[in-house]
């Protein structure tokens, strides 16, 4: 069997955790394949509501197995957390759950250096989730991090102690900053029993063998691709391959493996922390959008910053992961407008072009937009195509000719139920 991907291709927060839910029971293995708890993943269903960061989206269908994939860096302590909502809910997870030996730990050091390389940068801060990613994924290209695998070895402690105290030489050299080291730790080594009494596996074979025995799989994305390490708006990224490139090494599976590749947008466009995004909108308009789609950060609560959809920065996403159908989501947010606007080309020196440029920091790309007629009513809850106003469907149907690509669901609520599927 192919592997399936579901993955973000605007900045992140496009709705991942809700449509990973949704399809899970179509498979039988959701993977988790880069991040770590910088993702908070919204699962909305039965009334109740749950942020996932770490644990896959398919965790609260009984029926499926899911994995925490090598390419995943975790924190025991938001880990341990997630576990206890899950229990809390009576679901059942510890025959479901599965931890690659070779996914890299969190410590609390890489938190405090993550938080002090943040405060020395000022105003040309990353607006990093201060989860400590970029210190843990430095340490694993580094090659000084600490695995999951590692944890049972007799010697764990002398190598936490190594590279806590190399952290603290590192951290020693940034202005001061507060960060109770102490009770951090100590939070962090109770954590880590429970990470201890999962079950680890060899992700690799864990995966390959399902593949081989015909299971279906579904690799769980988080941010989005234009946070990429190598392709997003560096060095406003996130420290991971947020494309189907990522789903490779993050689960130790070869590119013939992959199968549908499902990217998702929202009917406009947000991004949480610095950064450029061209089709940002500082007016009325732009808190409108945050106040209609509840934009605030899962993770982290920040206010996101809200604008257009931007069609050559979908165009691009589409093309670096292979997509082979769309989803968008909170197309319900734009009930109220007359009329709905898309980034169609960028201005550069002149020149028009749908190519993004090597440095979108650059103030000279400026967005074109096209106006299209909006709906101007409620589609909450809609799931069937053809109870879409004639407008919407034909904002849906642009979208899909301009990318090139087939919408397979449009979803029109957070609930998991509010869904169209085509
Ligand atoms: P993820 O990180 O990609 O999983 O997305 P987040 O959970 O961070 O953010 C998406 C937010 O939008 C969550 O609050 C969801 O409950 C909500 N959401 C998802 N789909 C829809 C939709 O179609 N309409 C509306 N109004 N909200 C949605
Ligand atoms: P999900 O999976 C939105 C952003 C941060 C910051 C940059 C780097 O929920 O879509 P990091 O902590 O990774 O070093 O921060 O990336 N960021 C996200 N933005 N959704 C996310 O995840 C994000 N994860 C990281 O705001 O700008
Ligand atoms: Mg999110």
């Amino acid at each position: 069997m192919a592997i399936d991907v579901i993955l973000g291709l605007q900045w992140g927060d496009e709705g991942k955790g809700k449509i990973v839910d949704y399809l899970a029971p179509n498979y039988d293995i959701v993977a988790r394949f880069q991040g770590g708890p910088n993702a908070g993943h919204t699962l909305i269903f039965d009334g109740n509501k749950f942020v996932l960061h770490t644990v896959p989206s398919g965790i609260f269908r009984k029926e499926q197995l899911n994995l925490i994939g090598n390419g995943v860096v975790i924190d025991p302590i938001t880990l341990s957390k997630e576990l206890k909502n899950i229990e809390a809910a009576n679901v059942p997870y510890l025959d479901r759950l599965f931890v690659a030996r070779k996914a890299h730990l969190i410590l609390p050091t890489h938190r405090y250096l993550d938080a002090a390389s943040e405060n020395a940068k000022g105003k040309s801060k990353i607006g990093s989730t201060l989860k400590g990613i970029g210190p843990a994924y430095m340490d694993k290209t580094g090659r000084n991090g600490l695995r999951v695998g590692d944890i049972s070895s007799s010697d764990f402690k002398k190598k936490y102690e190594a590279l806590k105290d190399k952290h603290l030489k590192l951290i020693s050299l940034y202005p001061e900053i507060d960060f109770d080291l102490e009770g951090e730790e100590k939070q962090w080594m109770e954590s880590l029993e429970i990470l201890k009494s999962l079950n680890h596996v060899d992700g690799e074979y864990f995966i390959n063998n399902a593949l081989a025995e015909g299971k279906r799989v579904l690799a769980e994305g988080a941010q989005g691709s234009m946070l990429d390490i190598d392709h997003g708006t560096y060095p406003f990224v996130t420290s991971s391959n947020t494309t189907t490139a990522g789903v490779c090494t993050g689960l130790g599976v070869a590119p013939s493996a992959i199968g549908e590749v499902i990217g998702i947008t929202k009917a406009y466009c947000t991004r949480v922390g610095s950064g450029p995004f061209p089709t940002e909108l500082f007016d009325e308009t732009g808190e409108f959008l945050r106040k209609e789609g509840h934009e605030f950060g899962a993770t982290t609560g920040r206010p996101r910053r809200c604008g257009w959809i931007d069609l050559p920065q979908l165009k691009y996403s589409i093309m670096l992961s292979g997509v082979t159908q769309l989803v968008i989501t909170k197309i319900d947010v734009l009930n109220k407008f007359s009329e709905v606007k898309a980034a169609t080309t960028y201005e550069i020196d002149g020149e028009q072009t749908k190519q993004l440029p090597f440095d979108l920091c650059d103030e000279t790309a400026t967005p074109h937009y096209t106006a299209y007629p909006g709906w101007e009513k409620d589609l909450t809850g809609i799931n069937q195509f053809e109870d879409l106003p004639e407008n919407a469907k034909s904002y849906v149907a642009i979208l899909e000719k301009e990318l090139n690509t087939r919408v397979s669901m449009v979803s029109t609520g957070p609930d998991r139920k509010e869904l169209i599927v085509k």
